[in-house]
C-alpha cells in the first residue's frame, strides 16, 4: 500500500490492488500542489467537509473517473445533485467497501460549499484498510475525544493539521498526538498559504519528544505503508 502527499490535505492511497482512494483532492488552483486535477485518477473519492480546499477538484475527478464520493450526508447529496456518485455517511457511523472500511468522526470546525449551496458538517475520517488504520483528522481544533479514538483503535498513521489559524497549530497537533497514540504521524495543512505558515520539522521535534514518530513528507512525495 502507498500513500502520496500532495500538499495541503490531499492525500492518494494506492492499494496492493490498484485500488485508488483520493482524500480532499485539493489540487488545482493550490500553489503548493505539484500535481493537477487531470492527471489524478480515483476508484474513491473522501471528502473530509465543504470548503474549497477540501472539495476541491472532487467532482471534477469523480466525473472522469466515475468516482464513488464518500463524505458526511449534505455533501453527498449536493455531490449527487451536481451528477457525481456519492455514498451518505454521517459522524460516528462506519460502512464496509471494497477497499475496507471507513468512519467519520467529529471536527471542531464548519462546512460550506465555495458555491454556498451546501452547509453541512465537517467531518474527520478513519480509514481501516489492508492491515492498516489511517486517520485523516480533517480541518479541526483539538477535541478531547481524541483520547477515546487513541484508546478505541491503533491508529497507525494520524494525518494531522497544523498550520494554525483555521485549525490546529504545531502545540495543539503534539497534543493530539499525545491523545491518539499513533505509531507515525504526519502533518498537513501547512504552507499553502500565508495564513497557515508552519515549519513542519518543528512539529516533528516536538512530537517526538512525546515519543510519537514523525514523517515530514515532501508534496508530491509517495511512501509505502
Ligand atoms: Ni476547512
Ligand atoms: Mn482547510
Amino acid at each position: 500500500m502507498k500513500l502520496r502527499y500532495f500538499s495541503h490535505s490531499s492525500f492518494l492511497i494506492t492499494l496492493d490492488t490498484g485500488t485508488k482512494i483520493l482524500m480532499d483532492p485539493f489540487l488545482n488552483g493550490n500553489p503548493t500542489s505539484p500535481v493537477s486535477a487531470d492527471q489524478i485518477s480515483a476508484d474513491y473519492i473522501l471528502v473530509s467537509h465543504g470548503h474549497g480546499d477540501h472539495l476541491g477538484d472532487t467532482v471534477g475527478i469523480a466525473e472522469r473517473c466515475n468516482a464513488l464520493c464518500i463524505c458526511e450526508n449534505e455533501l453527498a447529496t449536493y455531490l449527487s445533485t451536481k451528477g457525481v456518485r456519492s455514498h451518505a455517511m454521517h459522524i460516528g457511523g462506519t460502512r464496509p467497501f471494497d477497499f475496507g472500511k471507513v468512519k467519520l468522526t467529529q471536527a471542531l470546525h464548519s462546512s460550506v460549499t465555495p458555491d454556498k449551496e451546501c452547509i453541512g458538517t465537517p467531518t474527520g475520517m478513519i480509514l481501516f484498510v489492508q492491515d492498516k488504520i489511517i486517520y485523516h483528522t480533517g480541518d479541526t481544533g483539538l477535541f478531547l475525544d481524541m483520547k477515546l479514538i487513541g484508546e478505541l483503535y491503533a491508529v497507525d498513521y494520524l494525518l494531522v493539521p497544523i498550520g494554525d489559524n483555521f485549525t490546529m497549530g504545531i502545540e495543539d497537533a503534539v497534543r493530539a498526538g499525545t491523545f491518539i497514540k499513533p505509531k507515525w504521524v504526519i502533518p498537513m495543512h501547512y504552507n499553502t498559504f500565508d495564513a497557515i505558515k508552519a515549519d513542519p520539522k518543528e512539529f516533528k521535534r516536538q512530537v517526538e519528544i512525546s515519543g510519537i514518530r514523525c514523517r515530514v513528507l515532501e508534496f508530491g512525495q509517495e511512501i509505502e505503508l
